[in-house]
């Protein structure tokens, strides 16, 4: 089977009724970044970002996968598929995806404020633990923080995304503006011979000077398309 690899991003998930991020009203217009999505911020005003995540999670409650998801799991059926995503939502999961890498960490996890990489202190909360407290306490005794990447901390997981990304036949890209490194980065690292597809309402500009087949739709129907042009 080809190895199919697709890079997803919040693009992804709107058409499931979760906001993106720099769209027109997206959560960077609502939510200042910096205070909800940085150590800094953190350090700042720790129970404001843990209320934003707690917020976040109650909405996951509400969401479901949506068809673009489905037919991402589907193509399991005739590709070695791997999903790198950008969102820090379960919804590849939830649509039966079963090799997913979190770029950007997880929403149903929770991990130390000290060591938060340290797998020891990573712990996956059950929907009735999905609100977080000021003093629920890690198993190293520091406050429980959201297991997110942000801004400026380092992305554990891109070694692993590369190593998917360089043994690409296929690489898709789905739903990201390509604003955040080094997610945005890893189409350098797919081999020259892999063909490269892009869906996504928008234009995106990809930098990288290769050729790649864009399919200028919302996910569900670009999916469709895509799906359609490889498998005919
Ligand atoms: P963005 O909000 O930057 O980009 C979302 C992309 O999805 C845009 O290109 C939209 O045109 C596209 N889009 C909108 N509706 C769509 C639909 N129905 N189907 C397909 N695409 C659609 O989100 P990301 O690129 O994912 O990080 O942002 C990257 C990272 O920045 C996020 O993981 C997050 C954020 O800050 C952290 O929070 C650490």
């Amino acid at each position: 089977m080809k190895n199919l690899v697709i890079l997803t991003g919040a693009g992804m998930s709107a058409e499931s009724g979760i906001s993106t991020f720099r769209d027109a009203g997206g959560l960077w217009d609502q939510y200042p970044v910096e205070q909800v999505a940085t150590p800094e911020g953190y350090a700042a005003n720790p129970k404001l970002v843990i209320d934003f995540y707690n917020a976040r999670r109650k909405q996951l409650l509400t969401v479901k996968p949506n068809h673009g998801h489905e037919l991402v799991a589907e193509l399991e059926k005739y590709f070695n598929v791997t999903v790198i995503t950008q969102n820090v939502d379960n919804l590849h999961e939830c649509a039966g995806s079963s090799r997913v890498i979190h770029l950007h960490g997880e929403l149903t996890k929770v991990t130390s404020s000290r060591q938060p990489n340290n797998p020891k202190y990573i712990k996956e909360l059950k929907p009735e633990e999905f609100e977080v407290k000021m003093g629920d306490l890690a198993a190293d005794g520091s406050q429980l923080r959201p297991f997110i990447v942000w801004f400026g901390e380092s992305v554990p997981m891109i070694e692993t995304a590369m190593e998917y990304a360089e043994k690409a036949d296929i690489f898709l890209i789905i739903g990201t503006s390509l604003n955040v490194y080094p997610a945005a980065g890893l189409l350098n690292y797919v081999p020259r011979a892999a063909s490269v597809y892009l869906i996504d309402p928008k234009q995106v500009p990809i930098a990288s000077g290769r050729e790649v087949h864009v399919i200028q739709k919302g996910a569900s129907e670009g999916m469709e398309e895509f799906k359609k042009i490889l498998l005919g």
